[in-house]
């Protein structure tokens, strides 16, 4: 067995070098976040480490990061890739080990795998040199390049010129709901008229249902009218469904013009204005007509989620819970102790709530973006079981965040039950989802039509259900070989 640890890019740069690590061994990724690399570096008292050539500068730690997201298209080739952050030596020799030995025969035995290996890589896309724009809280590293996140509290009024800093300032097509521009339209304008903007507004009615064909279908009748071309913006601004909506049409209509995302719901600002994900419903199936495609840049302003209702302020917060259990320790303890500030919107509090989501989902993004490592799947934990509780409920009982409540304490148990996680952790999931008055189980539903919808569900590996488990805080695992009786019954556990 041949591991591969984070090959310099030269080495992996010719497609005979890959093709000759691809024919010998199964390939496999030691994966770290930017933040665990240099702390390794740091701790080992090396300085000289950091007095690499490539490492010379003022923020190491940027610059490791722009040189992963360039190289992630070679990582990317990788069999497999261990996740190393968290991990002691021995624990990633013993899943490297655990993967080899469960996985690598069918995966070297696959067609194509040492031609897809020995093609030529995507060039590493141009990227401009990490100028992290003030006020940005941190940088999302695409292969369409490198953009901002900007969190702030009153800084809507900016959104011209943010625009304007990044050249985007020639037509503006802002998309929004009806209630959201209710809110917020009159600001958006004037911020944009400031700024010298030439702009027109579309609004669909608030909720699930505009996330349609016929809606997109009715933008790009409006943006033909209106002889958008690829030098214009599309500005998205509203909760996730408007960012799903407005990110698929700007996707889609004339191949693709730049789009701009202002998140206005909880929902969306921890979660779905990052990361590129857009995507609009089928009849038969959620979130299943969609692309990537990275905005430009994204506008989070918690000071305009003042008029959110508090049941949508406490759903979306779910999801910074989930990202805090597969983030850190330090996470989990931050929401712990400001649950009362977070749900009262207090500034601070809430600023750096959504800052510390953002910066952990931009950092799980940034190292794969196109969800082909494993990397980025982990943020579906808890979701495997919610999508199936929302599908199974019409989409009517329950907000996404409290179906993922439910969906994280059934993944917990079943983390527990297979021996991965110490109960007390799970215990602390509880009390933390309770603090913020999301459930952590649900009467009424029916276990059979459950596991019918989950195994229905687009995360299904072949014929396996793949749950993203939990081995402790900040350290989540792909397991696709959970018995039926151990989710049966962790089902169980929380449909009483
Ligand atoms: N792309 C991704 O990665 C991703 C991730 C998670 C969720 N999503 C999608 O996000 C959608 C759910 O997002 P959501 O919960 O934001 O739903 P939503 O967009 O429907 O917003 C929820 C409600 O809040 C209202 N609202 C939003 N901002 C407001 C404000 N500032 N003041 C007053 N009211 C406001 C909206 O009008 C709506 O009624 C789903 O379609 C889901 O699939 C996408
Ligand atoms: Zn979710």
């Amino acid at each position: 067995m041949t591991t591969w640890s984070s090959p310099p890019a030269a080495a992996l740069s010719s497609g005979r070098r890959t093709g000759a690590l691809a024919e010998a061994a199964f390939v496999v990724c030691l994966e770290a976040r930017p933040e665990t690399i240099l702390a390794r570096l740091t701790a080992r008292g090396d300085t000289e480490q950091l007095d690499r050539p490539l490492l010379a500068t003022d923020d190491p730690l940027a610059r490791i990061t722009e040189l992963k997201a360039a190289r992630q298209h070679l990582y990317a080739l990788c069999d497999w890739a261990v996740h190393t952050d968290g991990l002691t030596p021995e624990q990633v020799a013993a899943e490297t080990i655990r993967a080899h030995d469960e996985r690598a025969a069918e995966i070297l035995a696959a067609a194509g795998r040492v031609e897809a290996m020995t093609a030529p890589a995507a060039p590493a896309p141009a990227r401009t040199l990490h100028a992290v724009p003030e006020g940005a809280a941190c940088m999302v590293g695409a292969a369409s390049g490198e953009y901002p996140v900007f969190v702030g509290w009153g800084t809507l009024s900016g959104l011209g010129g943010l625009l304007r800093d990044a050249g985007l300032d020639r037509y503006a097509y802002v998309i929004s709901d009806e209630t959201v521009w209710h809110h917020l339209g009159d600001e958006v304008e004037a911020s944009l008229r400031a700024a010298g903007i030439e702009f027109d507004s579309y609004t669909v009615p608030p909720g699930e249902a505009s996330k349609s064909l016929d809606s997109a279908s009715g933008l790009y009748d409006w943006l033909i009218d209106h002889r958008a071309e690829r030098g214009h913006t599309v500005v998205a601004v509203g909760g996730g469904v408007v960012t799903d909506l407005g990110g698929y049409v700007a996707a889609t209509f004339a191949r693709g013009i730049p789009l701009v995302h202002v998140p206005t719901s909880m929902l969306g600002q921890v979660d779905a204005a990052i990361g590129g994900k857009v995507a609009v419903n089928h009849p038969r199936a959620k979130n299943m007509i969609g692309v990537f495609q990275q905005p430009r840049f994204v506008l989070a302003d918690a000071a305009v989620m003042r008029t959110l209702p508090e049941r949508e302020i406490r759903s979306g917060l779910a999801e910074a819970i989930k990202m805090s259990l597969l983030d850190s320790e330090d996470h989990v303890a931050f929401l712990e102790d400001n649950a009362e500030a977070i749900l009262k919107l207090d500034r601070d509090a809430t600023v750096e709530a959504v800052r510390r989501s953002v910066c952990f989902k931009a950092a799980v993004v940034s190292e794969d973006e196109f969800e082909t490592t494993g990397r980025r799947s982990v943020l579906n934990y808890g979701h495997t079981l919610a999508h199936a509780i929302e599908s199974t409920t019409g989409y009517s009982r329950f907000r996404h965040g409290e179906a993922d409540g439910i969906g994280m304490m059934a993944a917990g148990r079943m983390s527990v039950a297979m021996g991965l996680l110490a109960p007390e952790i799970l215990d602390r999931q509880r009390a933390l989802l309770e603090r913020y008055g999301l459930p952590t189980n649900a009467d009424g539903l029916d276990r059979a039509r459950l596991l019918a919808a989950v195994a229905l569900d687009k995360k299904v590996q072949g014929k396996k259900v793949r749950w993203v488990l939990l081995e402790g805080i900040g350290r989540p695992v792909l397991r696709d070989d959970v018995p039926g009786e151990v989710v049966a019954s962790a089902l169980d556990s929380v449909l009483d």
